[in-house]
């Protein structure tokens, strides 16, 4: 099972993600919790590159995407394969987000690069933390690159639409509130997934 957590900096995705590990630990169930960039050697050290340089569009797009290819590969296929439930902070919906409608670059080609590098593997769950950018960006002390106002606005904009178009995936909260009023959702759309997956 895997579980993907979306939303711009500041949402408190990192937060969320981290309560429902311990969540489903408590319940007996075997968590992973990943993040993107990240996650493996080489992913932290393109995370560490992409915090530092000012790359083009499309370079920042194929590194994401090599640093994606390097998780699903090591990690989390071979999780997957051994019955652990993954948690992601971020995944494939995070760069159609960031680089296709934040950035502007080309939608099919970003969603052609995600598919290869995540295997096409998606997330039977994403939890979308949906969150105004001026109060999200007002809760980070150091701001990265990525966070600035106007381009979290279109970025905020793309996460939404995404979500409108594959209704079935996304689960969306509310993030104005404290974090254990989101986590009461968070629990709920974890509970309501497994229950319809239990169904089938
Ligand atoms: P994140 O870990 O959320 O930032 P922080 O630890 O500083 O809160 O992600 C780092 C930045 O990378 C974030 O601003 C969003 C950006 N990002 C993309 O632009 N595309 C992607 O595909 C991913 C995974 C992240």
């Amino acid at each position: 099972m895997l579980i993907s957590f979306e939303g711009i900096d500041g949402a408190g995705k990192s937060t969320q993600a981290r309560k429902l590990k311990e969540y489903l630990e408590e319940r007996g169930l075997d968590a992973v919790l990943l993040r993107e960039p990240g996650g493996t050697s080489l992913g932290e050290a393109v995370r560490d590159l992409l915090l530092r340089e000012e790359p083009l569009p499309l370079t920042e797009l194929l590194l994401f995407e090599a640093a994606r290819s390097e998780l699903v590969g090591r990690l989390i296929r071979p999780l997957l394969d051994e019955g652990k439930v993954v948690i992601l902070d971020r995944f494939t919906d995070s760069t159609l987000a960031y680089q296709s409608y934040g950035r502007g670059l080309d939608a099919n080609l970003v969603e052609e690069l995600n598919r290869t590098a995540a295997q096409g593997l998606v997330p039977k769950l994403t939890i979308l933390i949906d969150l105004e950018p001026h109060i999200a960006l007002s809760r980070k002390r150091d701001k990265n690159r990525f966070e600035n106002a106007d381009f979290i606005r279109k970025v905020r904009e793309g996460f939404l639409e995404i979500a409108r178009k594959e209704m079935e995936r996304f689960y969306i909260i509310d993030g104005n509130r404290p974090p254990s009023a989101v986590f009461e959702e968070v629990k709920k759309a974890v509970e309501e997934k497994l229950w319809e997956l239990r169904k089938l």
